[in-house]
């Protein structure tokens, strides 16, 4: 943990980034999920699913890259290994070759789980008086519940 000129903590930082590299790590393993759902998508919804896996996965992109970068704003390294992301992610990688159907259960667990750790990453920050992460982790986890109900919608 560096050294910061902040009113937080450096063990309430440390707490904070590894709250929040969770929320890393699971953003990190779905952006490549969706990646590879867009590209093997198959069937008459080829068209709109490789444009909402798409959507997905650039959206991902660049949420992980600030949350990451909120880690080191409060002073933590971040451990940029997928090897190590992997490890952490309650989200699994997809190594079978499923229908449209089963990818989109797939996206949804995954896109309700990121909601959930986002939203127990803000509650964390909360408690340490982090606003904002806090807030951006707020801002995280209504754009992965709204993704849930996209998909969601395909199905139901
Ligand atoms: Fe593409």
């Amino acid at each position: 943990m560096e050294k910061l000129n902040s009113s937080i903590a450096p063990d309430h930082r440390a707490a904070i980034s590894e709250a929040l590299y969770q929320c890393v790590s699971e953003t990190a393993i779905t952006t490549m999920l969706a990646q590879n759902y867009h590209w093997n998508v198959t069937g008459m919804a080829f068209g709109p699913l490789h444009s909402l896996f798409q959507e997905i996965y650039e959206d991902h992109f660049s949420a992980q890259d600030e949350l990451a970068e909120r880690m080191r704003a409060l002073g933590s390294f971040v451990d940029g290994n997928l090897s190590s992301m992997l490890k952490q992610s309650k989200i699994n990688e997809c190594e079978d070759k499923l229908s449209a159907v089963d990818m989109l259960k797939n996206m949804i667990n995954a896109q309700e789980t990121l909601a959930s750790t986002n939203a127990g990453a803000g509650d964390i920050a909360a408690s340490y008086g982090d606003k904002l992460t806090e807030d951006l982790c707020i801002e995280r986890g209504k754009v992965h519940e709204k993704f849930a109900w996209i998909l969601r919608s395909h199905i139901e």
